[in-house]
């Protein structure tokens, strides 16, 4: 598919927040029409600020007229938030991208209705906003590899949707690494022990070393929390003064949590 035609589709994103708002914003810079898509939030005043401060006002619309006109749809609420939206009543082939952490492309499936969807998780935000985002993507379709390639999104295609626990845990690596330094015996210890149950995640580990910023790491590390998320359970742990090993395990847990 060319470009074209991949612009054709009418995206509607579900859930304006940090990711679904640098993906709107990636989508315009690179020349995908502003009147094919369309957002949502839950009504916070600060993201409708931020919805304004961006231009994006003319987008805002609902959930059930996005689900009724979207080619393709973007899931990005908090994983707590999927499940209250109801039944999406989708056609079987529309094309649904969930970046949600945590949510099964079955359960997704049973939810939108739809038989089409890929799960991405990426590096946060600010990585999508800088084209140095890396990912990890369970699902096949030829449109979503367009738009993850329109996006300069550098992904993993995983075998099997269990690594995908994992890659939200490394999908959080660049914000780790504004606290933990990647050249410490912590650090090599957690990605070797790691490895061991997901290949892919040294080669990703040492990429995520490239993504730390050199200044405005807090805002950074904010960026990338989702508030009740993997990388706050990361943080809460490091805070604590727990290795960083057993602060990835605790993302692991928190990802399975917010799977239930
Ligand atoms: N941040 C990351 O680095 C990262 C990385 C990989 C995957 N993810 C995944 O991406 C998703 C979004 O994360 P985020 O950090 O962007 O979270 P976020 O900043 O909290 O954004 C979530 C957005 O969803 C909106 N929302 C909540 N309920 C909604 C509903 N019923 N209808 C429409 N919109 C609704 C919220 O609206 P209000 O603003 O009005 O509350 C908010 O704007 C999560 O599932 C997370 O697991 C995040």
């Amino acid at each position: 598919m060319n470009e074209k035609v991949l612009f054709e589709n009418k995206i509607g994103v579900i859930g304006a927040g940090h990711i679904g708002r640098a993906l709107i914003l990636k989508l315009l810079e690179k020349g995908f029409p502003y009147e094919n898509i369309q957002l949502t939030y839950n009504g916070s005043i600060f993201t409708f600020s931020d919805i304004a401060d961006n231009n994006l006002i003319d987008m805002i619309s609902s959930n059930a007229e996005i689900v009724k006109s979207s080619s393709i749809l973007i899931l990005s609420v908090p994983p707590q938030s999927f499940k209250p939206i109801g039944d999406f009543n989708l056609d079987k082939d529309t094309l649904v991208i969930s970046f949600m952490a945590g949510i099964s492309s079955d359960e997704v499936k049973k939810q939108t209705g739809s038989d089409n969807v890929v799960r991405i998780i990426p590096t946060g935000p600010d990585t999508i906003m800088n084209s140095h985002a890396i990912a990890g993507v369970y699902g096949e379709s030829k449109v979503a590899e367009e738009l993850f390639d329109l996006l300069d999104i550098d992904y993993y295609v995983l075998d099997d949707e269990e690594k995908m626990n994992y890659m939200a845990i490394a999908g959080c690596l660049p914000a780790v690494y504004c606290r933990i330094d990647p050249e410490s015996d912590e650090n090599r210890e957690a990605v070797d022990k790691i490895s061991e149950d997901f290949p892919e995640f040294k080669e990703i580990a040492e990429k995520c070393e490239k993504l730390v910023p050199d200044e405005g790491r807090e805002e950074f590390i904010k960026s990338f929390s989702t508030p009740g998320g993997i990388t706050e359970a990361i943080f809460i742990r490091l805070n604590n003064g727990r290795s960083m090993y057993h602060a990835l395990m605790r993302g692991l847990e928190r990802n399975e949590e917010l799977s239930r």
